[in-house]
């Protein structure tokens, strides 16, 4: 397992993003929605970061199933508990791959009519894209390779590592695991 991005790193851009979203929304309060699970760890530092007035809340998709790339169909495991109507919403994810699951998303909170919607993701892997996304704050951009660590897994191991890692290999994953990221 090698580091991609450090601890350190991590942290010292969720605290530009969270002065980018200070200086965005300077009236506050706004609202972030956390996709679980991975995208947890980043909620809560990014939070924190923030000094705005913040509601969180926390929606669960799934995609992958058993496969190791997005079915394409998403599906709602978990809702927000509270409306979002009128409010300034950013959405907080850990990982942008396809696209798919964000577009699911947006398409979905749109029809709740918040006043903004908008997107945090803190990894972005644009080699993987299939379906085109706006991303308005972005931790860091990364090559297309296999990342576990800071809330993201490999068959629901390693999302309690400090860092971001990447696996060398598949051998080093546990042999039930899942998708590709
Ligand atoms: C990951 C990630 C995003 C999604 C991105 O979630 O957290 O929600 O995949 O992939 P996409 O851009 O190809 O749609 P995952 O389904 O792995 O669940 P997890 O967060 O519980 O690991």
């Amino acid at each position: 397992m090698r580091v991609l991005i450090s601890e350190d790193q991590i942290q010292a851009r969720i605290r530009e993003l969270g002065r980018q979203i200070d200086a965005d929304y300077p009236e506050g309060p706004i609202c972030l929605i956390a996709i679980l699970k991975g995208a947890c760890f980043f909620l809560a530092d990014l939070a924190r970061a923030v000094t705005r007035p913040a509601r969180i809340d926390f929606m669960c998709t799934s995609s992958y199933g058993q496969g190791r790339t997005s079915s394409g169909e998403v599906k709602l495991t978990k809702d927000l508990d509270v409306s979002i109507e009128g409010a300034d919403v950013v959405i907080v994810e850990d990982i942008v791959d396809s696209g798919v699951t964000l577009n699911y998303l947006i398409h979905l909170l749109r029809q709740r009519k918040p006043r903004t919607l908008c997107v945090a993701a803190l990894l972005d892997k644009p080699a993987r894209r299939i379906q085109p996304v706006e991303l308005r704050y972005v931790g860091f951009q990364i090559p297309d390779e296999f990342v576990v660590g800071y809330g993201l897994d490999c068959a629901e191991q390693y999302r309690n590592l400090r860092d971001i890692c990447v696996l060398h290999s598949y051998h080093e994953a546990p042999s039930f695991a899942t998708k590709e990221r």
